[in-house]
C-alpha cells in the first residue's frame, strides 16, 4: 500500500478503543498495514503520548492476541490532534496528511454532518493529485428518511456520493460475504432458490445483551432502527438479490436496490401483519436475574422504546411471490443465536412407504458458531424403509483459517477503494421507505412485553402464516 494516512475522529471513545484499534493492530500485525499512520482526532487535549497509552490499554482488553513486541512497532503508527469539529481547528491536521486519507467518523451520529462539513470547509474533501480522499460513515444513517436525505444534501455539500463509505458491519462479516458466495457457487441451490421450491425465510439475530452503556442512544433509536432498518434489511436484501454478474459495487448495489424496491409496501393499515414490537421486562436468564428495560439506568421512565422487533416482508418479483421472509431481532433474548434460515417446500409427492419426509432447510448460522447446516431427511438404518432427519453440517472456519473480523475487512475495504460492502445512499432510503409506515404507526401505543431471557413476545407469532413457526432461539 502507498503511504495512506487515517484520521479517526472521535478517538477517545468507545468504538475506537473496542473495534477500530483492535482491528488497526491486527491488520498491522498482520503486515497489511505498515504504510499507514493513524491520527486519533477529538476533543481532549491529548499529549500523543497520552493517546498512546490510551490506545495501549484499549489494546489489552480488547486485542485478542495482544503482544508488546507488536505494540512497540504499531504504536509507531500512531499519532494525535486535539481539538473541535471545527474547520479552524481541524486545520492542523493539514500538514500530517498524505495525500491519501481516510477520514473515520467515530463519532455520535447527531454529529456527522457536522464533522463532514467542517472537513470540507477544511478543505480536506478535495481529492489532490496523485491521492484521494475518503469518509467513512458509522451507522445508523439518519433516523428516518427526511433525516437520512438531509443527512446526504449536507454531506454532498462537499463530498461526492464515490467518496462516502457508510458502514454497516454486518457487511464486513464472514457469514454475510459467505452468503454471497455459498449462494451462487454452488450449483444445486440456484435452480430452487425461487418462490417455486422455498416456503420461507427467517432471519433471526438475538442477544442476551440489553442496553448496557448505551441508554442514551438506544432509548432514542430502539429495535428497528438499530438491527432492522440496516443489519437485517442488509441480509434480507442478499439472501433475495438475483444473481450479480459481478462483484463490482454499483452492480452488487443496484442489485440489493431492486430487492428492497420490490417490497409489497407496507400501509399504516398493514402495520400489525407486518410488525411486533416488544419491550423485556424483568426476567432470568439462567440463575441470573435481569431488570426490565424501564428500569435500565438511563431509561425514560415508562419508555415506550422497543427492545425487540419483527418484521414480514414479501417480495413482489418473479422469483420470490408469495414467500414471507420474516426478521427479527431483540435484546436479552433467551441466547445469542444468529442465522439466515431458508425452509423448502416439502417434496411434491407422497414417498412409498409412507415415509415421513420433513421440509428442507439451508441455514446460515452466524452465531454461536458460522456453520452452515443443510436438514434433509435420511433412511432410519434398521429393517424398514423409514425416514429420520439429519443434518449435513459444515463448521465455516476450520483452525488453521484466518477469519477477518467485520471491522478489518471493512477497513482494508475503505483503505482500498472497494465500496462493494458500504451502502450506497439509496439502499438506506429504500430500507427506511419500506418501515416509514411502521415507524409513524410506533410513535404511539406500547410494546408488547417479553420476560428477559425468553425468546421474545408471544406476539410475534401474528406475523406467521399459518403453518409456519419461529425457529426456537433455545441453544
Ligand atoms: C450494532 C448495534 O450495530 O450491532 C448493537 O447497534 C448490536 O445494538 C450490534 O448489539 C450487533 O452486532 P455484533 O457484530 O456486535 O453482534
Amino acid at each position: 500500500m502507498t503511504a495512506t494516512t487515517l484520521v479517526i475522529l472521535g478517538a477517545s471513545g468507545d468504538l475506537t478503543q473496542r473495534l477500530l484499534m483492535p482491528a488497526l493492530y491486527r491488520l498491522h500485525t498482520l503486515g497489511l498495514t505498515s504504510d499507514l499512520r493513524i491520527i486519533g482526532y477529538a476533543k481532549e487535549a491529548w499529549s500523543r503520548q497520552h493517546f498512546e497509552k490510551h490506545i495501549h490499554e484499549a489494546l489489552q482488553a480488547f486485542a485478542p492476541d495482544f503482544k508488546t513486541a507488536d505494540w512497540n512497532r504499531f504504536r509507531r503508527q500512531l499519532d494525535y490532534v486535539g481539538g473541535e469539529l471545527q474547520a479552524d481547528q481541524l486545520a492542523a491536521l493539514k500538514d500530517k496528511l498524505a495525500p491519501s486519507t481516510l477520514f473515520y467518523l467515530a463519532l455520535p451520529p447527531p454529529l456527522f454532518g457536522v464533522a463532514a462539513t467542517a472537513l470540507g470547509e477544511a478543505g480536506f474533501s478535495k481529492n489532490p493529485r496523485g491521492g484521494w480522499r475518503r469518509l467513512v460513515v458509522e451507522k445508523p444513517f439518519g433516523t428516518d428518511l427526511a433525516s437520512a436525505q438531509e443527512l446526504r444534501a449536507r454531506m454532498h455539500d462537499h463530498w461526492d456520493e464515490e467518496q462516502i463509505l457508510r458502514i454497516d458491519h454486518f457487511l464486513g462479516k464472514e457469514t454475510t460475504q459467505n452468503l454471497m458466495v455459498f449462494r451462487f457457487a454452488n450449483r444445486f441451490l440456484e435452480p430452487i432458490w425461487n418462490a417455486q421450491h422455498i416456503a420461507q425465510v427467517q432471519i433471526t439475530y438475538a442477544e442476551t445483551l440489553g442496553v448496557e452503556q448505551r441508554a442514551a442512544y438506544y432509548d432514542k433509536a430502539g429495535a428497528l432502527r438499530d438491527m432492522l432498518q440496516n443489519h437485517l434489511m442488509q441480509l434480507f436484501s442478499l439472501a433475495a438479490m438475483e444473481p450479480p454478474s459481478s462483484w463490482d459495487a454499483e452492480v452488487l448495489r443496484d442489485h440489493k436496490v431492486e430487492v428492497l424496491r420490490s417490497v409489497i409496501p407496507i400501509t399504516a393499515g398493514s402495520v400489525n401483519k407486518h410488525a411486533v414490537r416488544g419491550q423485556y421486562r424483568a426476567g432470568k436468564l439462567g440463575r441470573k436475574k435481569l431488570a426490565g428495560y424501564r428500569a435500565e439506568p438511563g431509561i425514560k421512565r415508562g419508555s415506550d422504546t422497543e427492545t425487540f422487533a419483527a418484521l414480514r416482508l414479501e417480495v413482489d418479483n418473479w422469483r420470490w411471490h408469495g414467500v414471507p421472509f420474516y426478521l427479527r431481532s431483540g435484546k436479552r433474548l433467551a441466547s445469542n443465536y444468529s442465522e439466515i434460515a431458508v425452509q423448502f417446500r416439502e417434496v411434491p409427492g407422497p414417498i412409498p412407504h409412507a415415509v415421513d419426509a420433513g421440509n428442507n432447510w439451508m441455514i446460515f448460522r452466524i452465531r454461536p458458531v458460522e456453520r452452515m447446516d443443510l436438514l434433509v431427511t435420511a433412511k432410519q438404518p434398521g429393517g424398514k424403509l423409514a425416514g429420520r432427519p439429519a443434518t449435513l453440517s459444515a463448521l465455516y472456519a476450520t483452525p488453521d483459517d484466518r477469519e477477518f473480523s467485520a471491522y478489518e475487512q471493512l477497513l482494508m475495504d475503505a483503505l482500498g477503494g472497494d465500496r462493494s460492502h458500504f451502502l450506497r445512499f439509496d439502499e438506506v432510503e429504500w430500507a427506511w421507505k419500506v418501515l416509514t409506515p411502521v415507524l409513524n404507526a410506533w410513535q404511539k401505543g406500547a410494546p408488547d412485553f417479553y420476560a428477559a431471557g425468553s425468546e421474545g413476545p408471544d406476539t410475534q407469532a401474528r406475523l406467521l402464516d399459518p403453518d409456519h413457526h419461529w425457529r426456537s432461539i433455545a441453544l
